[in-house]
């Protein structure tokens, strides 16, 4: 029993590494956590921004998770639609850079999210 119970905890030991190393990564572009809370605050008025919410308050404004889930969608993408001006109906929206990364990350978290529907 003791000689598993030694390489089980030195693989933890690794686990928890990577898991760092990936939580580091991920904190160079954007917070989700934080996105999710700016999007309740900026986005929820006409979005439904969580994951697994199916109907958004404006019914013309997609879910966060249809956004997310669409084909192709990329980061990129979506920098580029959320500083552009000139949407059909979504007003054009000054979003603070730091909120912005923050955002994004939350919306593409949604991308690999469970499929709820
Ligand atoms: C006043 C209502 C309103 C608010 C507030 C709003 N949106 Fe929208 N949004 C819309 C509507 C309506 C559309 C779809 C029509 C269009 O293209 O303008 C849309 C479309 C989008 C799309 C494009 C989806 C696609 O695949 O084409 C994204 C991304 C988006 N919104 C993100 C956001 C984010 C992020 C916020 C908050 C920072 C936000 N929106 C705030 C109404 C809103």
């Amino acid at each position: 029993m003791r000689p598993f119970i030694v390489r089980f905890g030195s693989a933890l030991v690794v686990l928890a590494a990577i898991a760092r190393l990936a939580a580091a990564n991920a904190a160079e572009v954007g917070d989700p956590a934080r996105g999710l809370v700016y999007a309740k605050q900026v986005c929820a008025k006409c979005h439904a921004v969580e994951q697994g919410d199916l109907f958004s308050p404006e019914i013309l404004a997609p879910t966060f998770e249809v956004v997310a889930k669409s084909e192709g969608m990329t980061e990129r993408a979506l920098y580029v639609w959320l500083q552009a001006g000139n949407h059909e109906s979504m007003p054009n929206l000054m979003i603070p850079p730091g909120d912005l990364d923050d955002v994004v990350a939350y919306i593409m978290s949604l991308r690999s999210a469970n499929k709820t529907h």
